[in-house]
């Protein structure tokens, strides 16, 4: 089969499409006929080792010290099953799913095989591509603003860095359980996260949050720019700052109204998100979608750090 593969960690093109054996399912495993992969701002910091300060050294013992341990990236995917392993009743041949492969990676190849219980069905209203992209910002999100900040009607949500896979997931999420939000974004993403539901958008390249008097009950900062110090300024008296980009430093501190820390990959997430998805509750945004042989486009764009939503490869 064909997949992306890359034998050292660096720029976009260490990355390159090559012919791989097909990998062989375990009898509690699927083997998944991949139709769109996400790559994610986590595959960019794996393939170039850009770790937030202080995880460099853990980040290299789980993916690799010298070079990649697993050579094709890739966690979020969606597609339809080939064949499935000797122990796993839930899935047949045909049937249409999606998931997330957690530090095994391997998604941006034709196939993938993945534990039968980290995969979701994936409901027909929802094309492949949106599924792919959905699952990492949305389950991010949903951890970090339901789960560790109780986010539900009559509460203020701050999302900074809000036109990325996470954020573009937040606003939506937090919108729904019934918050008002505040999104921070570029002039050029203000239309979009309005669509998405905020209620009101901070540009950061003018006053920016340094100039905000107001207080929130969640702050979620998905780019890295806010300290547990900068952080708490921005909090209600029963506020909870939530740091999905932060120093190990600022990890090991966090604890009471600070919340850091790696997002859990649940199948009932899935669930939940895909409903969403398909009922029209919240929309997957997409920036681009590339066929898997043009990945190093797709890994340039995620490394701008400017992506608005999901960038998508099709092998
Ligand atoms: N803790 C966890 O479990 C977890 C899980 C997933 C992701 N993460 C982390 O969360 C971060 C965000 O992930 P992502 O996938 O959402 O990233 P992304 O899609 O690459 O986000 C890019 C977005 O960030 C915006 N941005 C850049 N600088 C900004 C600033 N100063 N203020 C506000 N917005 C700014 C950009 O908007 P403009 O183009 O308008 O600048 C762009 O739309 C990554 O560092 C990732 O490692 C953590």
């Amino acid at each position: 089969m064909l997949a992306a593969v890359m034998d050292r960690y660096g720029p976009p093109d260490v990355v390159r499409v090559a012919e791989v054996a097909r990998p062989r399912p375990r009898a509690d495993e699927v083997l998944v006929r991949v139709r769109a992969a996400a790559v994610t701002s986590a595959d960019s910091r794996i393939r170039g080792a850009r770790f937030p300060a202080g995880f460099g050294v853990p980040a290299r013992l789980a993916f690799g010290i010298v070079r990649p341990r697993r050579p094709t990236l890739g966690s979020s995917f969606a597609g339809v099953v080939e064949h499935v392993g000797s122990r796993v009743g839930d899935f047949a041949a045909g049937d249409e799913v999606c998931g997330m492969t957690g530090v095994k990676l391997g998604a941006h190849a034709e196939y993938v095989a993945v534990r039968a219980d980290r995969l979701a069905r994936k409901p027909a209203e929802v094309t492949h591509e949106e599924a792919a992209g959905l699952l990492f910002g949305g389950t991010t999100a949903l951890f970090f603003l339901r789960d560790k900040a109780g986010v539900g009607p009559g509460t203020s949500v701050l999302v900074n860095g809000a036109s990325g896979a996470v954020g573009t997931n937040a606003v939506q999420l937090a919108r729904h359980f019934g918050a008002t939000v505040t999104a921070v974004t570029s002039a050029a993403n203000t239309e979009l996260v309005t669509k998405l539901g905020a209620d009101r958008v901070v540009d950061y390249a003018d006053d920016g949050l340094g100039a905000t008097s107001e207080r929130f009950d969640a702050v979620l900062d998905v780019v890295g720019n806010l300290s547990i110090a900068s952080g708490r300024r921005l909090l209600s008296a029963k506020g909870v700052l939530l740091l999905a980009v932060a120093s190990l430093v600022d990890t090991i501190r966090a604890r009471g109204n600070v919340v850091a820390g790696a997002s859990p990959e649940r199948v009932a997430d899935f669930d939940l998100l895909l409903r969403l998805a398909a009922d029209g509750e919240i929309v997957v945004v997409l920036d681009q979608i590339h066929d898997l042989e043009h990945i190093v486009d797709a890994h340039r764009r995620v490394d701008t750090g400017h992506k608005v939503g999901n960038i998508v490869v099709r092998p």
